[in-house]
């Protein structure tokens, strides 16, 4: 099974993003996970799309670009240089037309993502399968780091995982975002999880430095 490391890019140093950069190079991360928060879908701002144009133009590292943001099908133009190894996740509840969303995320060439909030149903994406790439289960209410795992998720991932491979739809990788902990991240592997966001309880967490603890994070999702 595809496992796959995301590292959250809110919780790297702000002062110091490229010397960060370079160490998630050196860790062989699987992506950057970049945040975009507009202060409306979620009480929060963090990165910009000004940000992730920046990061594009010092790393080859595939960028996993995660909008939390009212009507995202507006903003998708802000994105320069992206190609088919990036992935561009938006929230089915951001949009009242999610299907047309989507479609236009596809026309970036990129791989075409929806993400749903802890409380949102999976039937909100049964619909939904043949355009998507990933999925995004929110493990945690979003828009901000360091929060508690919501417990309910970690059922939620398996019920996806059977519901796509029931649909033939195996293919569709499943992405967790939030509090995946070292201590969370066993659990979501055993449900099926295929990206993994590591944040500040992992990745970015004191214990380590970036490189050991995605080594940490790394043989823990694999084993
Ligand atoms: C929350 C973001 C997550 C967050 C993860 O809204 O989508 O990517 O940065 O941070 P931790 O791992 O600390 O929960
Ligand atoms: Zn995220």
């Amino acid at each position: 099974m595809i496992r796959k490391i995301s590292p959250s890019m809110m919780c790297v140093d702000l002062m110091n993003v490229e010397r960060d950069i370079r160490s998630l190079e050196a860790a062989q991360v699987d992506y950057l996970h970049i945040d975009i928060m507009d202060n409306h879908f979620v009480p929060n701002i963090t990165l910009s799309t000004d940000f992730v144009n920046s990061v594009r133009e010092i790393t080859d590292i595939p960028l996993d670009i995660h909008l939390m943001i009212e009507n995202p099908e507006n903003s998708l133009l802000a994105f320069k240089g992206l190609d088919a190894n990036d992935i561009v996740c938006i929230h089915c509840e951001a949009t009242r037309h999610i299907q047309r969303a989507l479609s236009m995320v596809r026309e970036l060439g990129v791989k075409v993502g929806v993400s749903l909030n802890p409380g949102t149903p999976l039937y909100m994406v049964e619909d939904l399968l043949e355009d998507l790439d990933v999925i995004i289960i929110m493990t945690v209410n979003p828009g901000f780091a360091g929060q508690k795992l919501v417990p309910a998720t970690l059922d939620k991932i398996r019920n996806l995982r059977n519901m796509l491979d029931e649909r033939g739809y195996g293919d569709i990788l499943i992405e967790v975002d939030g509090n995946v902990s070292f201590e969370h991240a066993k659990s979501m592997s055993e449900m099926g999880a295929n990206i993994y966001v590591g944040g500040s309880s992992s990745i970015f967490s004191k214990e380590g430095t970036i490189v050991e603890n995605t080594r940490k994070l790394r043989e823990i999702i694999q084993a």
